[in-house]
């Protein structure tokens, strides 16, 4: 090859590699929502990454995640196409376009995008988990959906997260307040920063999830949801309250919790990490968007659901010091002194009985092959020397802590066919009881 060194690449700005064993943490969080999600009757759905610009622009076109954070862009077709800022959207256009069943009960998982300033918690490429319910407004809905999450929540280990609901009414009493917010705000238009007065003129509502100081006293002022709620909204949220009294989930009344979407009508909820800095400790959220399906096309269907972000759960179990990352482990390590042949085999053949089982490539002295044996977290080491070989036999050590150091036990021969059986029945199997809901207590390295 000619020419000087080749360009080094990096992550894009706000994107990141997850590296074993972060990565480990992450599945086991998205395996146990998997596990919650199903349990309460809802079923994957794998929404595509790409959908057409429209099916986001009525997500709201006043909205930062829609106007200024999209990653949208002209195909090769000439179409306007957008990567996925959130999931709902996709899920909605989902139903409109297949028509299944109602109630429509769906959990997804997955990657978003959205070209926000990065920080920590904050990124442009970041995971969710989340669930959409479609087909009935009963109030009993929302309180499934709320406590699904939190119970999840709780299920990590998370103790310090604090659960906060609003509604914002029906079409028409949303739309009230909104002029009412907006009349209120244009009369103290001089005290607001900057960034709150374009925010003014765009979508009113959204000023007043401002943490800017200057913000605070034209906010405190402004009124409240609870003045312009129809009997049927107040009823409902008050159901909402009731239900989740009853299921003893925490709840405290946000009356200025604004959403940063806009297809929210009635409850709207939002879950605060107390561990995390306040910029970034919504750790998940969520509403109903009755008019969503509606304004994709679809009949008037009812609809709430919630996604929870995936890093930012990671990093308030970081907080709160739960969740740990898993160590190394495999159940045997093949050391082969005789040429590899013995550890190309048997790896193969414990890895058929259902162990996990590694080995080191191109040989080695018996001293790097044990280190490797070491370092992967293996529980015992299984031993082929030119000995074994010779007497059809292997020898099965057990390594490191796993060593109960009783003597001879740490150490044994055992003939070379029996020796997957052996290790079938005494070391527990990694991936034992396969099933779609087990959540793995242990981790592969
Ligand atoms: P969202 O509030 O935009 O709602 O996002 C939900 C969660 O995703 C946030 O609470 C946060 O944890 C995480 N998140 C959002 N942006 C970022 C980012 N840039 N970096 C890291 N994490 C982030 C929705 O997406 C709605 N689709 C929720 C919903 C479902 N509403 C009804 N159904």
């Amino acid at each position: 090859m000619t020419g000087g060194p080749r360009e080094q690449f990096q992550t894009l700005t706000g994107m990141r590699d997850v590296l074993w064993p972060d990565s480990a943490r992450r599945r086991e969080l998205v395996d146990r929502f998997v596990v919650a999600a199903r349990r309460a009757g809802y079923r994957e759905m794998v929404p595509p990454l790409l959908e057409d610009l429209g099916v986001f622009l009525r997500v709201g076109e006043d909205t930062d995640v829609v106007t200024k954070e999209m990653y949208d862009f002209e195909d090769r077709d000439g179409r306007r196409i957008a990567l996925r800022p959130e999931m709902t959207a996709g899920v909605v256009r989902a139903f409109v376009q297949h028509r299944p069943l109602l109630p429509w009960k769906v959990f997804y998982t997955g990657a978003n995008f959205r070209h926000e300033r990065p920080q920590k918690g904050r990124y442009r490429a970041f995971d969710q988990v989340g669930v959409e319910a479609l087909g009935s407004d009963d109030a009993d809905l929302d309180v499934e959906v709320i406590a699904l999450a939190w119970r999840f929540f709780e299920s990590l280990g998370l103790r310090r997260v604090r659960l906060l609901v609003n509604t914002l009414g029906e079409h028409d009493d949303r739309r009230r307040y909104t002029e009412a917010v907006q009349a209120h705000l244009e009369a103290h238009r001089g005290e607001l920063s900057e960034a709150a007065a374009t925010t003014l003129d765009r979508n009113p509502l959204r000023v007043l999830d401002s943490k800017r100081p200057e913000d605070r006293g034209a906010i405190a002022t402004a009124p409240t949801i609870a003045e312009f709620l129809s009997e049927d909204a107040a009823a409902h949220f008050g159901r909402v309250k009731e239900g989740l009294d009853a299921l003893g989930v925490p709840h405290v009344v946000e009356e200025r919790l604004v959403r940063g979407l806009d297809y929210y009508r009635r409850t709207t909820f939002e879950f605060a990490a107390e561990a995390l800095d306040a910029a970034q400790n919504a750790i998940g959220g969520g509403g109903r968007y009755d008019g969503l399906a509606e304004d994709l096309g679809g009949p008037p269907t009812d609809g709430i659901g919630f996604a929870l972000g995936v890093d930012r759960i990671l990093l308030a179990a970081d907080a709160e010091g739960v969740m740990s990352a898993p160590e190394a482990h495999l159940d045997a390590f093949v050391v082969d002194m005789t040429g590899g042949g013995a550890a190309r085999d048997l790896t193969h053949e414990l890895r058929a009985a259902g162990l996990s089982a590694d080995r080191r490539f191109g040989g080695g002295s018996m001293k790097a092959q044990m280190k490797a044996a070491d370092r992967s977290g293996a529980e015992v080491a299984v031993i082929v020397g030119e000995d074994e070989l010779a007497a059809g036999e292997v020898t099965v050590r057990r390594l490191r802590h796993h060593s109960d150091t009783a003597g001879d036990r740490a150490q044994q021969r055992v003939p070379r066919d029996a020796v997957v059986a052996h290790l079938a029945h005494g070391t527990q199997p990694t991936d034992a009881a396969p099933g779609p809901d087990t959540t793995r207590s242990r981790e592969e390295p």
